[in-house]
């Protein structure tokens, strides 16, 4: 009998299975990982500088292609499929840079949706809903050159929003931004129905956006599960360069005070 996994893997959002990527150079960033999303999934994915996140977010997009096995929605991942995933996946890249080149930002914004040929009406329509969805209205006629960092890395998630991707890849969505804006991040993703994976450094954000955790070392996976028992693993984190979320290092200390104190008051008492 198949296993649950390979009967359903149409369904799936993502199916890889011993996916691997060697860079024309030899290096080797992803060593045969396996694994799934279902739809509406939330899935960060941590790991050490260097431990091949972003190269797997390229795989996943069908930027680059990988040696395995990799269906996004059911389509196996080639040359033939690549229109369709396309309208499927949507990547913010880490740098805003790398997703904003046109003179305004309704431009930007617009530049998705024109290329899938919708009417002008229509793509006013997913313009006006990407950036009011963000809190960019009135940003239309600015230009991106003239936008703060975090302004831009928001604008740039507006572009992949306007063309609705099933799903989004998000690689490091609130590094360097400011409180407001990671802010602003963190409650588009908490909000957001689509099937969503992310790389991030931010085990704060991941705690506080995300059902599912994967750990990759090295080009491996290391952990794969719930948000809540991987990120309070500290041994584990640990081992693989990372450290608890600030937040539960907070309510450790402070369960651990509140032990001792209840511990002092328990001896004091016997004497
Ligand atoms: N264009 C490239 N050519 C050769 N090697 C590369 C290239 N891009 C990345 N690598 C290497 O591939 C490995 C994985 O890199 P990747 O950028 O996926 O890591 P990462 O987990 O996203 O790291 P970070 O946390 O720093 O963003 C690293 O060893 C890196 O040096
Ligand atoms: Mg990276």
């Amino acid at each position: 009998m198949k296993k649950f996994s390979e009967r359903n893997q149409d369904k799936l959002v993502i199916w890889a299975r011993e996916l691997s990527y060697r860079y024309p150079d030899g290096t080797n960033a992803l060593r045969g990982i396996s694994f799934e999303i279902q739809e509406g999934e939330k899935v960060a994915v941590i790991g050490p500088n260097g431990s091949g996140k972003s190269t797997l977010l390229t795989l996943l997009t069908g930027i680059r292609r990988g040696e395995g096995e990799l269906k996004i929605f059911g389509y196996p991942v080639n040359k033939k499929n690549a229109i369709s995933i396309k309208k499927l996946v949507g990547i913010v890249f880490q740098n805003p840079d790398d997703q904003l080149f046109c003179p305004t930002i309704f431009e930007d914004v617009a530049f998705g949706p024109l290329n899938m040929g919708l009417s002008p009406d229509e793509v006013k329509q997913r313009v006006d809903e990407a950036l009011e969805n963000l809190g960019l209205t009135g940003y239309e006629n600015r230009s991106s050159f003239h936008l703060s960092f975090g302004e831009r890395k928001i604008a740039s998630l507006a572009t992949v929003l306007a063309m609705q991707p099933k799903l989004i890849a998000m690689d490091e969505p609130t590094s360097n931004l400011d409180l407001s804006h990671r802010r602003k991040i963190i409650r588009w993703i908490q909000k957001s129905l689509e099937t969503i994976i992310l790389t991030t450094h931010d085990l704060d954000m991941a705690l506080e956006t995300c059902h599912r955790v994967i750990i990759l070392n090295q080009g491996k996976i290391i952990a794969d599960g719930p948000t809540e028992i991987i990120l309070r693993d500290q041994k584990l984190l640990e081992k693989n360069d990372l450290e608890l979320p600030l937040s539960l290092q907070k309510s450790i200390k402070k369960t651990r005070f509140k032990e001792k104190k209840e511990q002092r008051t328990k001896n004091k008492k016997q004497i």
